[in-house]
């Protein structure tokens, strides 16, 4: 059996520029794998290209994951080119008034499941064959508690078109886990628990169990470093514990 470093082991991240994809870019780049980071406009990624600057394993892509032609662009561009890992970080949560009952901005719909769902789907669909090239051989989806049926989200009133998004990822998750097990692709939904990508927030303001970037991703990092065929399909928390549908 071939022994792996992660010298040579690669993964790509959407929405990469800020918040929990910037902080996948961070960690991976430090434990020497080489970074695919996909971001809307390159240009205004000024953390990501400082970051790039100190570290030739980073690679910046443009890719916006709610247009199939740039999502067919950037899979054109890396034909040939193995992935171990694909991580559909990229995603929209919104304001909370355009999705509060009574003020739905029903036209808004449309762009949360073109970002949230179509794009995830549409990125397995065209990055299949630099992850079945790759020797890791995973795909993992980063959606969230909110779209659980089975946890009380009360603490987050509203929000319909992000719940309901990230609820309609999940199932379309486990469809694609059921379609690659026939390629030996690993398909995992994580949930990176509440995490705070929003800036700095006041300790007052701060609510029960919202943690910072680089204690979910140092978690989600450990899960996907453990994923095997029997995880296929799950949905999995941080922690790595199993996530309530
Ligand atoms: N933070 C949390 O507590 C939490 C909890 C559960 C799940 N999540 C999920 O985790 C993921 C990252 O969340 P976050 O907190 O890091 O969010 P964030 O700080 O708002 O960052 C979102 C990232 O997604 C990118 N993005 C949005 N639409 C895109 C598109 N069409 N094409 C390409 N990139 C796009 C953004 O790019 P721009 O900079 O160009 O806008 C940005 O880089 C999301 O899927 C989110 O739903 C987060």
């Amino acid at each position: 059996m071939v022994e792996m470093t992660h010298q040579q082991t690669s993964v790509l991240v959407t929405g990469a520029n800020r918040g929990i994809g910037f902080e996948f870019v961070r960690q991976y780049v430090q434990q020497g794998w080489q970074v695919i980071a996909a971001v809307r406009t390159p240009d205004r990624a000024e953390a990501l290209r400082a970051l790039a600057d100190e570290h030739d394993t980073i690679t910046i892509e443009k890719l916006d994951v709610a247009s199939d032609q740039s999502i067919d662009a950037l899979a054109a561009k890396l034909s040939g080119q193995p992935i171990d890992v694909l991580i559909n970080n990229a995603g929209i949560f919104g304001e909370f008034t355009e999705q509060a009952f009574g003020s739905i901005n029903f036209a808004r719909f449309d762009t949360f499941m073109r970002t949230n769902v179509l794009g995830p789907l549409k990125m397995c669909e065209a990055f299949v064959p630099h992850v079945r090239a790759g020797q890791l051989k995973k795909i993992v989806s980063i959606t969230s508690q909110a779209g659980s049926f089975g946890l009380d989200s009360g603490g987050l009133p509203g929000m319909y078109f992000y719940k309901s998004s990230k609820a309609a990822q999940n199932m379309v998750m486990r469809n694609v886990a059921k379609d690659l097990k026939a390629h030996d692709i690993v398909v995992c939904i994580l949930s990176p628990g509440m995490v705070n990508t929003a800036g700095e927030i006041p300790p007052e303001r701060r609510f029960q169990g919202l943690i910072e970037p680089p204690e979910s991703i140092a978690g989600m990092i450990a899960v996907i470093d453990r994923l095997t065929m029997d995880d296929t399909g799950k949905f999995v928390r941080y922690s790595g514990e199993p996530q309530p549908w």
